[in-house]
């Protein structure tokens, strides 16, 4: 009788998880950008795009006609995603450029050649960044994840949380590759994970709007600490500073 429960149970269980799954994955999959949006003639920026949500990113944006350039580090990576993005969507206005975050000269170069290269920039997307890298100075000597995540990108327009996704960014701790392998079901696509990015990029809405911030492809909360004025003035002169930026 117990064992005849118990499987009862089982079988409960699995079905109710069966028909459960598929509501389950939609809620996680979050918000979608369901602007139709074209980008013919714009030109757009994306750091970090030979992976995960950039690539992604890359991927929607010039499937919309833009000119994609993706700003990466590694060279090789970049242009096997470019070939690929180029592949998906018949776009051949998908370039790879160097960009190394860490390395400010290198920011500065990317800088000077997009402005000889190009004659607009209509979206920057400010994408890539690391997770809990070892501790490692930069060629400038600012520690590792402050200079990529802060230096190299947070100077931004609108900003945005893209939730949890399966990517690379786990990659410098073995405990987050075991469970972002584990928990894959629960966590978003980089596809998923690029809506708001896209969203942000190419919504009519958000055409006069700064300095917001974004999560599944509407604002979000933000906590007092990031609204505090004196402390973002504070964080932006030291970080003018310790770069030799003056700031008029
Ligand atoms: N995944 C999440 O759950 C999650 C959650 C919140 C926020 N985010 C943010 O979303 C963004 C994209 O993350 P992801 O999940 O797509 O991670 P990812 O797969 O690890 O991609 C990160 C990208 O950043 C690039 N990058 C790292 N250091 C760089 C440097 N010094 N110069 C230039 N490019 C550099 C990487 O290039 P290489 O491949 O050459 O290393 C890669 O293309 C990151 O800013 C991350 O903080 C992600």
């Amino acid at each position: 009788m117990q064992e005849w429960l118990g499987g009862a149970l089982a079988l409960g269980l699995a079905l109710l998880w069966l028909l459960a799954a598929p509501s389950i994955r939609k809620y996680i999959s979050g918000g979608k950008c369901t602007s139709t949006a074209k980008l013919n003639g714009k030109v757009v920026v994306i750091t970090g795009a030979n992976t995960g949500i950039g690539k992604e990113t890359a991927r929607d944006l010039a499937g919309r006609g833009a000119r994609v350039i993706l700003a990466c580090r590694d060279m090789e990576k970049a242009e096997a995603a470019a070939n690929e993005i180029r592949t998906k969507t018949g776009n051949q206005q998908v370039i790879a450029k160097k960009l190394d975050l860490a390395d400010t000269k290198s920011i500065r170069e990317f800088a000077e050649n997009f402005l000889k290269e190009e004659k607009e920039l209509h979206i920057l997307i400010n994408n890539a960044g690391v997770l809990l890298c070892p501790y490692s100075k930069t060629v400038d000597g600012f520690e590792m994840q402050f200079a990529v995540n802060h230096f190299g990108t947070r100077v931004t327009a609108n900003a945005l949380h893209p939730g949890s996704i399966v990517s690379e960014l786990g990659r410098h701790l073995t405990i987050l590759i075991f469970l972002g392998k584990l928990l894959t079901f629960f966590l978003k696509t980089p596809q998923e994970g690029a809506q708001t990015s896209v969203y942000c990029a190419v919504a009519e809405e958000l055409e006069s709007v700064s300095g917001k911030y974004f999560s599944d492809c509407k604002p979000a909360y933000v906590w007092p600490q990031g609204c505090d004025d004196e402390t973002a003035k504070k964080l932006w002169d030291v970080s003018c500073e310790l770069l030799g930026i003056q700031w008029d």
